[in-house]
Protein backbone atom coordinates (compact mmCIF):
# COMPACT_ATOMS: atom_id res chain seq x y z
CA UNK A 1 0.00 0.00 0.00
CA UNK A 2 1.15 3.65 -0.71
CA UNK A 3 2.17 6.08 2.30
CA UNK A 4 0.80 8.81 0.08
CA UNK A 5 -0.22 11.93 2.38
CA UNK A 6 -4.20 12.64 1.76
CA UNK A 7 -3.90 15.27 4.35
CA UNK A 8 -0.93 17.12 6.57
CA UNK A 9 -2.54 19.69 9.30
CA UNK A 10 1.00 21.10 9.96
CA UNK A 11 1.56 23.29 13.46
CA UNK A 12 -1.81 23.70 14.61
CA UNK A 13 -2.48 25.44 17.65
CA UNK A 14 -5.65 26.82 18.94
CA UNK A 15 -6.67 28.38 22.78
CA UNK A 16 -10.05 28.98 24.12
CA UNK A 17 -9.25 32.03 26.60
CA UNK A 18 -6.16 31.15 29.18
CA UNK A 19 -6.40 27.12 27.85
CA UNK A 20 -4.42 26.27 25.05
CA UNK A 21 -6.02 22.91 23.60
CA UNK A 22 -3.62 22.59 20.75
CA UNK A 23 0.04 23.35 20.71
CA UNK A 24 1.54 23.13 17.17
CA UNK A 25 0.05 19.95 16.62
CA UNK A 26 1.37 18.28 13.27
CA UNK A 27 -0.27 15.16 12.15
CA UNK A 28 -0.54 13.48 8.79
CA UNK A 29 -3.42 10.93 7.36
CA UNK A 30 -2.52 8.44 4.66
CA UNK A 31 -4.48 7.30 1.90
CA UNK A 32 -6.02 4.28 2.58
CA UNK A 33 -4.54 4.13 5.77
CA UNK A 34 -5.88 4.39 9.69
CA UNK A 35 -4.47 6.94 11.77
CA UNK A 36 -5.11 6.95 15.50
CA UNK A 37 -5.13 9.81 17.79
CA UNK A 38 -4.80 8.59 21.60
CA UNK A 39 -5.03 10.82 24.38
CA UNK A 40 -6.09 10.96 28.17
CA UNK A 41 -9.07 13.52 28.24
CA UNK A 42 -8.69 17.01 27.41
CA UNK A 43 -6.04 16.31 25.71
CA UNK A 44 -6.94 18.22 22.49
CA UNK A 45 -8.40 15.42 20.50
CA UNK A 46 -11.98 16.58 19.68
CA UNK A 47 -10.55 20.43 18.98
CA UNK A 48 -8.42 18.80 16.38
CA UNK A 49 -11.11 16.84 14.53
CA UNK A 50 -13.08 19.60 14.79
CA UNK A 51 -10.55 21.98 12.94
CA UNK A 52 -9.87 19.21 10.30
CA UNK A 53 -14.38 18.76 9.71
CA UNK A 54 -14.26 22.64 9.14
CA UNK A 55 -16.33 23.43 12.46
CA UNK A 56 -13.43 25.60 14.20
CA UNK A 57 -11.07 27.83 13.06
CA UNK A 58 -7.43 27.29 14.30
CA UNK A 59 -5.19 30.15 15.67
CA UNK A 60 -1.97 29.30 13.82
CA UNK A 61 -0.98 26.41 11.45
CA UNK A 62 -2.05 25.26 8.45
CA UNK A 63 -4.17 22.34 6.83
CA UNK A 64 -2.58 20.38 3.07
CA UNK A 65 -5.21 18.69 1.12
CA UNK A 66 -3.79 17.27 -2.06
CA UNK A 67 -2.22 20.18 -3.85
CA UNK A 68 -4.43 23.15 -1.72
CA UNK A 69 -3.14 24.89 1.17
CA UNK A 70 -6.06 25.98 4.14
CA UNK A 71 -5.11 28.57 6.88
CA UNK A 72 -8.77 28.04 7.62
CA UNK A 73 -11.06 25.43 6.10
CA UNK A 74 -14.52 25.74 6.13
CA UNK A 75 -16.52 22.60 6.55
CA UNK A 76 -17.83 23.05 2.64
CA UNK A 77 -14.54 23.13 1.75
CA UNK A 78 -13.79 19.75 4.20
CA UNK A 79 -16.46 17.91 2.47
CA UNK A 80 -15.51 19.18 -1.35
CA UNK A 81 -12.20 17.35 -0.20
CA UNK A 82 -14.03 14.24 0.54
CA UNK A 83 -13.12 14.88 4.76
CA UNK A 84 -16.62 13.43 6.42
CA UNK A 85 -16.81 13.20 10.31
CA UNK A 86 -18.36 11.46 12.39
CA UNK A 87 -18.42 13.69 15.76
CA UNK A 88 -17.76 12.38 19.34
CA UNK A 89 -21.44 12.75 20.18
CA UNK A 90 -22.94 11.80 16.95
CA UNK A 91 -25.43 14.30 16.56
CA UNK A 92 -28.36 12.28 16.02
CA UNK A 93 -31.50 13.64 16.42
CA UNK A 94 -33.14 11.16 18.88
CA UNK A 95 -36.57 12.20 17.88
CA UNK A 96 -36.36 10.92 14.17
CA UNK A 97 -36.10 7.71 12.81
CA UNK A 98 -32.55 5.75 11.64
CA UNK A 99 -33.79 6.96 7.95
CA UNK A 100 -34.65 10.60 9.01
CA UNK A 101 -31.23 10.66 10.78
CA UNK A 102 -29.53 9.87 7.69
CA UNK A 103 -30.81 12.45 5.46
CA UNK A 104 -30.58 14.83 8.10
CA UNK A 105 -30.76 18.11 6.23
CA UNK A 106 -29.86 16.62 3.14
CA UNK A 107 -33.24 15.28 2.05
CA UNK A 108 -34.11 13.58 -1.76
CA UNK A 109 -36.67 15.22 -2.84
CA UNK A 110 -39.47 14.60 -5.83
CA UNK A 111 -41.58 17.44 -7.52
CA UNK A 112 -40.97 19.81 -4.58
CA UNK A 113 -41.66 16.57 -2.04
CA UNK A 114 -40.06 14.54 0.17
CA UNK A 115 -39.29 11.03 -1.75
CA UNK A 116 -39.30 9.02 1.68
CA UNK A 117 -39.36 5.69 -0.46
CA UNK A 118 -36.25 6.43 -2.15
CA UNK A 119 -35.09 7.71 1.20
CA UNK A 120 -35.61 4.30 3.06
CA UNK A 121 -33.82 2.08 -0.44
CA UNK A 122 -31.02 4.30 0.12
CA UNK A 123 -30.64 4.08 3.61
CA UNK A 124 -31.60 0.21 4.08
CA UNK A 125 -28.44 -0.48 1.30
CA UNK A 126 -25.78 2.13 3.00
CA UNK A 127 -26.64 0.19 5.86
CA UNK A 128 -26.71 -3.27 4.04
CA UNK A 129 -23.23 -2.28 2.74
CA UNK A 130 -21.77 -1.56 6.62
CA UNK A 131 -22.87 -4.47 7.71
CA UNK A 132 -25.37 -2.15 10.41
CA UNK A 133 -28.39 -4.21 11.35
CA UNK A 134 -31.25 -1.93 11.99
CA UNK A 135 -34.34 -4.10 11.95
CA UNK A 136 -36.98 -1.29 12.31
CA UNK A 137 -35.79 2.24 10.26
CA UNK A 138 -38.90 3.37 11.29
CA UNK A 139 -38.38 3.42 14.79
CA UNK A 140 -36.57 6.37 16.62
CA UNK A 141 -33.31 6.73 17.23
CA UNK A 142 -32.74 7.08 20.91
CA UNK A 143 -33.97 3.19 21.16
CA UNK A 144 -30.93 2.46 19.05
CA UNK A 145 -28.10 0.47 20.74
CA UNK A 146 -24.64 2.25 21.01
CA UNK A 147 -23.40 0.08 17.87
CA UNK A 148 -26.57 0.46 16.00
CA UNK A 149 -26.26 4.53 16.41
CA UNK A 150 -22.35 4.92 15.75
CA UNK A 151 -23.29 2.61 12.80
CA UNK A 152 -26.19 5.21 11.73
CA UNK A 153 -23.73 8.43 12.04
CA UNK A 154 -21.21 6.27 10.20
CA UNK A 155 -23.67 5.46 7.37
CA UNK A 156 -24.97 9.42 7.04
CA UNK A 157 -20.95 10.18 7.03
CA UNK A 158 -20.55 7.70 4.40
CA UNK A 159 -23.64 8.99 2.21
CA UNK A 160 -21.26 10.11 -0.53
CA UNK A 161 -18.19 9.37 -1.51
CA UNK A 162 -15.35 9.71 1.37
CA UNK A 163 -11.60 10.03 0.95
CA UNK A 164 -10.79 10.38 5.08
CA UNK A 165 -13.26 9.64 7.57
CA UNK A 166 -12.83 11.52 10.94
CA UNK A 167 -13.80 9.72 13.66
CA UNK A 168 -14.10 10.71 17.15
CA UNK A 169 -14.01 8.20 20.17
CA UNK A 170 -15.82 5.48 17.75
CA UNK A 171 -16.52 2.90 20.62
CA UNK A 172 -16.90 5.06 23.52
CA UNK A 173 -19.65 3.91 25.52
CA UNK A 174 -19.65 0.65 24.00
CA UNK A 175 -19.35 -2.99 25.46
CA UNK A 176 -16.63 -5.13 24.72
CA UNK A 177 -19.06 -6.93 21.26
CA UNK A 178 -20.30 -3.98 20.49
CA UNK A 179 -16.56 -2.06 20.37
CA UNK A 180 -15.18 -4.89 18.38
CA UNK A 181 -17.94 -5.03 15.86
CA UNK A 182 -17.19 -1.34 15.22
CA UNK A 183 -14.13 -2.24 15.02
CA UNK A 184 -14.38 -4.84 12.35
CA UNK A 185 -16.72 -2.35 10.14
CA UNK A 186 -14.07 0.05 10.45
CA UNK A 187 -11.52 -2.50 9.07
CA UNK A 188 -13.77 -3.04 6.60
CA UNK A 189 -13.62 0.67 5.23
CA UNK A 190 -9.81 0.84 5.14
CA UNK A 191 -10.21 -2.34 2.75
CA UNK A 192 -12.71 -0.77 0.40
CA UNK A 193 -9.96 2.43 -0.07
CA UNK A 194 -11.55 4.51 2.97
CA UNK A 195 -8.41 6.16 4.88
CA UNK A 196 -9.37 6.97 8.29
CA UNK A 197 -8.23 9.57 11.19
CA UNK A 198 -9.66 7.79 14.44
CA UNK A 199 -9.65 9.28 18.19
CA UNK A 200 -9.36 6.69 21.01
CA UNK A 201 -8.84 6.43 24.49
CA UNK A 202 -7.74 2.74 24.31
CA UNK A 203 -4.55 1.56 22.97
CA UNK A 204 -5.10 -1.92 22.49
CA UNK A 205 -7.67 -1.39 20.12
CA UNK A 206 -5.82 1.07 18.18
CA UNK A 207 -3.20 -1.62 17.62
CA UNK A 208 -5.53 -3.75 16.52
CA UNK A 209 -6.23 -1.82 13.88
CA UNK A 210 -4.19 1.18 13.19
CA UNK A 211 -1.32 2.06 10.83
CA UNK A 212 -0.15 5.28 12.72
CA UNK A 213 -0.47 6.14 16.20
CA UNK A 214 0.11 9.78 17.33
CA UNK A 215 -0.39 10.36 21.31
CA UNK A 216 -1.38 13.53 22.95
CA UNK A 217 -0.96 15.03 26.26
CA UNK A 218 -2.05 18.81 27.20
CA UNK A 219 -2.24 19.78 23.45
CA UNK A 220 0.75 18.58 22.48
CA UNK A 221 1.87 15.43 20.38
CA UNK A 222 3.86 13.55 22.77
CA UNK A 223 4.54 10.40 20.07
CA UNK A 224 4.15 10.03 16.95
CA UNK A 225 4.94 6.29 15.18
CA UNK A 226 4.17 3.29 13.05
CA UNK A 227 2.39 0.64 14.58
CA UNK A 228 5.00 -2.05 12.69
CA UNK A 229 8.07 -0.10 14.62
CA UNK A 230 6.46 -0.31 18.50
CA UNK A 231 3.90 -2.31 20.68
CA UNK A 232 1.39 -1.23 23.58
CA UNK A 233 3.99 -1.88 25.99
CA UNK A 234 6.54 -0.27 24.08
CA UNK A 235 4.64 2.78 23.91
CA UNK A 236 3.75 3.10 27.14
CA UNK A 237 7.48 3.52 28.16
CA UNK A 238 7.92 5.59 25.71
CA UNK A 239 4.98 8.08 26.75
CA UNK A 240 6.47 7.89 30.23
CA UNK A 241 9.42 8.62 28.93
CA UNK A 242 8.95 11.64 27.15
CA UNK A 243 6.44 13.06 29.85
CA UNK A 244 9.38 13.09 32.37
CA UNK A 245 11.37 14.77 29.08
CA UNK A 246 8.90 17.21 29.50
CA UNK A 247 8.84 17.88 32.80
CA UNK A 248 12.55 17.92 33.53
N1 LIG B 1 -15.53 25.41 23.12
C1 LIG B 1 -14.65 25.38 24.11
N2 LIG B 1 -14.55 26.40 24.98
C2 LIG B 1 -13.65 26.40 25.98
N3 LIG B 1 -12.79 25.38 26.20
C3 LIG B 1 -12.84 24.33 25.37
C4 LIG B 1 -13.77 24.26 24.29
N4 LIG B 1 -13.59 23.09 23.64
C5 LIG B 1 -12.58 22.47 24.27
N5 LIG B 1 -12.13 23.19 25.31
C6 LIG B 1 -11.03 22.84 26.21
O1 LIG B 1 -9.93 22.46 25.42
C7 LIG B 1 -9.26 21.33 25.97
C8 LIG B 1 -9.27 20.19 24.96
O2 LIG B 1 -10.60 19.72 24.83
P1 LIG B 1 -11.00 18.55 23.83
O3 LIG B 1 -12.48 18.41 23.87
O4 LIG B 1 -10.37 18.80 22.51
O5 LIG B 1 -10.29 17.29 24.52
P2 LIG B 1 -10.41 15.74 24.18
O6 LIG B 1 -9.02 15.23 24.06
O7 LIG B 1 -11.32 15.52 23.04
O8 LIG B 1 -11.06 15.16 25.54
P3 LIG B 1 -12.06 13.90 25.74
O9 LIG B 1 -11.19 12.68 25.71
O10 LIG B 1 -12.62 14.15 27.11
O11 LIG B 1 -13.10 13.91 24.67
C9 LIG B 1 -9.98 21.02 27.27
O12 LIG B 1 -9.28 21.65 28.32
C10 LIG B 1 -11.35 21.63 27.08
O13 LIG B 1 -11.93 21.97 28.30
MG1 LIG C 1 -13.10 14.52 22.86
Amino acid sequence: MSDKILLSAENISKSFNHIKALQKVTIKAFEGKITAVIGDNGSGKSTFIKILSGSLEPDEGIIKIGTNSYHRLSVAQAINAGIRTVYQDLSLDNFKNSVENIFLGDEITRCGFLDRKAMRVEAAALLEEIKVRIPDLSEPVRNLSGGQRQGLAIARALRRPAKLLLLDEPTAAMGIQESAKTMEMLGMLKRKGIAQLIVSHNMEQVFDIADHIYVMRSGEVLVDTAVSDTSPEELRELILRREDERIF
